[in-house]
């Protein structure tokens, strides 16, 4: 089976400042391994990516290491308004972190929120990490400004239905759901630990998951929110949240389409051709991902190529599985290996 290069919208990779966690090139592995071939890179790194110099300091580093090709987002923060239209073309998209999470970028004060809508270019992506009421807040100060509005890892029943309802009004905002929201819940807290649970937005009650699947049209992209941290750290007393995501979640949502849970074409739609879209991200010519749907394997960490080494998903049976991933005309990824160099990902955004 045949599908085009996925693009993941929303993955951590940790570079600069915490590169054990993962960097560019593990990072860029992964997401081969786990048939994207683009991905958008968050700025909540050490430091965060928030101003030219930070800027280059990260596409430095993906030029020389990135295996597939990427972009890399702007935080929103208190200081930078004025830089940010200037430096918006090269980026990824704006990224306003609106609650708490890892990293230091958040922004409390709705004035600013105003303030970014009004600067950054109105073609180009901003996305918000903005839950429960925060979420309501941050569509409407997007519709205020007549701006189009990306909202992170919506999880709960109560945010899919609201944005059910704004899009029912013809306001601009798109969304993302990841993996971990759709196959998981607090039910797993449990048996994951509650370190290794630890995740923004939480785990949420099977009554949530349950309306992320009943809304699925309300979707319009899978994102893992691929958020690597060490064991190590997850099972210290102060658990960082996230969950590595990249090399699991193609698989998952093949076994949901195995399942009848939903359709290869729901897979497409929001791994390729929606991200694609929202995102204006230009075509990757001669790029496609072989499957093989009717594999059944078992999910283990130590095959993995993210270098947090671990997954939520540790033992569980999945149907369907990458077998090759060419991208622009070159053999990238076989039967487990990642053949691209590092150095051979592309900026999307360069112009
Ligand atoms: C993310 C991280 O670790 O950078 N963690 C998470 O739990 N999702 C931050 C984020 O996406 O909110
Ligand atoms: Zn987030
Ligand atoms: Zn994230």
């Amino acid at each position: 089976m045949i599908l085009p290069g996925l693009i993941d919208p929303h993955v951590h990779l940790r570079e600069p400042g915490a590169t054990h966690k993962e960097d560019w090139d593990s990072g860029t592995a992964a997401a081969l391994a786990g048939g994207f071939t683009a991905l958008l890179a968050m700025p909540n790194t050490q430091p965060p990516i928030t101003d030219a110099a930070t800027l280059s300091i990260a596409l430095e580093a993906a030029r020389q290491k990135a295996r597939c090709d990427y972009a890399q987002y702007l935080g929103a923060g208190a200081d930078n308004l004025a830089a940010l239209s200037q430096l918006a073309p090269g980026a990824a998209g704006l990224k306003m972190y609106l609650d708490q999470t890892y990293g230091p970028l958040r922004l409390d004060d709705m004035t600013l929120w105003m303030e970014h809508f009004a600067r950054w270019p109105r073609h180009l992506p901003v996305v918000a990490h903005a839950e429960g009421r925060t979420l309501a807040a941050v569509i409407l100060v997007a519709a205020l400004h007549d701006r189009p509005v990306h909202i992170a890892h919506v999880s709960t029943r109560e945010e899919i239905l609201l944005i059910r309802r704004a899009k029912e009004r013809g306001v601009k905002v798109t969304c993302e759901v990841t993996p971990h929201h759709l196959f998981l819940s607090d039910e797993d807290i449990p048996s994951l630990g509650v370190g290794r649970s630890e995740v923004r937005p939480r785990l949420a009650t099977p009554t949530d998951r349950a309306a992320l699947w009943e809304n699925l049209e309300v979707i319009d992209c899978f994102a893992t929110d691929h958020a690597p941290h060490t064991l190590q750290e997850k099972d210290s007393p102060n658990p960082p949240p996230g969950f590595p995501g990249l090399e699991t979640a193609l698989p998952l949502l093949l076994t949901a389409v195995k399942e009848g849970r939903l359709t290869l074409e729901d897979v497409v739609l929001r791994m390729y051709t929606n991200p694609q879209r929202i995102f204006a991200l230009p075509p990757q010519p001669e790029t496609w991902v072989e499957v093989d749907e009717d594999a059944v394997w078992e999910i283990s960490a130590a095959e993995l190529h993210t270098r947090s080494a671990w997954t939520p998903f540790e033992g569980w049976k999945a149907r369907g599985r990458v077998r090759r991933v060419v991208l622009r005309g070159r053999e990238v990824f076989r039967d487990g290996q990642v053949l691209a160099p590092t150095g051979y990902g592309r900026n999307l955004r360069s112009t």
